[in-house]
């Protein structure tokens, strides 16, 4: 994209989301920076005792403080940075309307009508951290990013599921042709609500996936979800039924080649060994995948596999870099 100017966000939310999404701006913000950061339920102090604490990424080197209202945080270029922080209600923060983007990872405006709220003054887009029925575009990194309209207002950029999903399912259609498919997913809750015992959830990837892939078909989709409690990265088993399956040395060789230096490269990763579930946090691969995790019975293939859901902030940010380069660019 060249030389580009740089553009500015507001980052809504302080979860774990919010925090992922931190840590990949710190290392990475080539046409898209964070300018403010605002919370309706942790203040400054708050935030930065979770940063300060935090038991999954390390922010030790970003040396966050509170300074004059503001998160300080040094960045991987050595640069210090101020973040002015706001606690209360995100429709009466000061600095509405100065950013250009509006990074909504907060969870409480799920749906496009409420987000259309910061649009205001410069600030001409929201990105959704979830999905979200009534955006205008829902766009994943690898399968449809390049869509992006510059009229589109409030987008999605999926959800976790919908990023481990997606891309891969759309690559293996390509090559093998699905006839149906199911995903079931073990997925962590955040320690400070943990339950008392698993339970099944909808997922939104089941009306969702069918939505973004023409050739899924909804009837031949399901997808089971299910939380547990517990805090490590979840876990994903795909099935799916093809047309033309290939014999399972050639899927082995074909998968590592899309990840290695194909489609799937820097979306997937297929380690030579099953890596463990712990192994993968903090990877930013939409899944994780290993050959013993791998079989093929007849026409059905099932595929086992890792995913570290927090760091799906890391598409999102790359969908939000990739956005301002594109708008910078003067992309229509
Ligand atoms: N987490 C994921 O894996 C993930 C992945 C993709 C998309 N998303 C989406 O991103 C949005 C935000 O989700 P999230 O997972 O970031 O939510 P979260 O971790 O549950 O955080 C949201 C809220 O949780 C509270 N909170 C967070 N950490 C806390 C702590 N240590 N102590 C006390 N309170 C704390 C705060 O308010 P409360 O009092 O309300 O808890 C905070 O504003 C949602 O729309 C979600 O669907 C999440």
């Amino acid at each position: 994209m060249g030389n580009v100017a740089l553009q500015c966000a507001v980052l809504h939310g302080a979860g774990r989301f919010a925090q992922h999404l931190l840590d990949a701006w710190l290392r990475h913000a080539p046409h898209l920076t964070l300018g403010y950061w605002c919370d309706e339920v942790l203040d400054v102090h708050g935030v930065c005792h979770l940063l300060q604490t935090h038991d999954r990424l390390d922010f030790a080197a970003a040396q966050p403080a509170v300074e004059d209202g503001s998160i300080a945080l040094t960045r991987l270029d050595g640069q210090r940075h101020h973040l002015p922080f706001f606690h209360g209600p995100a429709t009466q923060l000061p600095w509405r309307g100065k950013a250009d983007v509006w990074l909504e990872c907060s969870g409480r405006y799920p749906t496009a009508e409420q987000c259309r709220a910061f649009l205001h003054g410069k600030t001409q887009r929201v990105l959704v951290s979830a999905t979200c029925w009534d955006a205008d575009q829902t766009l994943v990194m690898g399968y449809n990013a390049a869509d992006w309209r510059s009229d589109a207002q409030v987008l999605s950029y999926g959800s976790c599921t919908v990023n481990a999903f997606v891309p891969l399912a759309h690559w293996v259609h390509r090559r093998y042709g699905v006839e149906e498919a199911e995903v079931q997913v073990i997925h962590n809750q955040p320690a400070h609500r943990m339950e008392a015992h698993p339970r099944r959830q909808a997922c939104t990837l089941e009306r969702m996936g069918p939505q973004l892939l023409p050739w899924l078909d909804a009837g031949r989709f399901a997808v089971n979800y299910t939380l547990i409690p517990y805090t490590g990265a979840s876990l994903l088993e795909l099935r799916f039924r093809l047309q033309s399956p290939p014999s399972l040395p050639d899927f082995l060789q074909n998968l590592e080649l899309a990840c290695a230096s194909g489609p799937l490269r820097g979306l997937y990763a297929l380690c030579a060994q099953d890596p463990g579930i712990t192994a993968v946090l903090g990877t930013g691969h939409n899944a994780v995948l290993h050959p013993a995790g791998v079989r093929l019975q007849g026409d059905t293939l099932r595929l086992s596999g890792y995913f570290d859901n927090e760091n799906s902030a890391v598409r999102y940010w790359e969908l939000a870099q990739w956005m301002a380069a594109c708008q910078s660019a003067g992309v229509t």
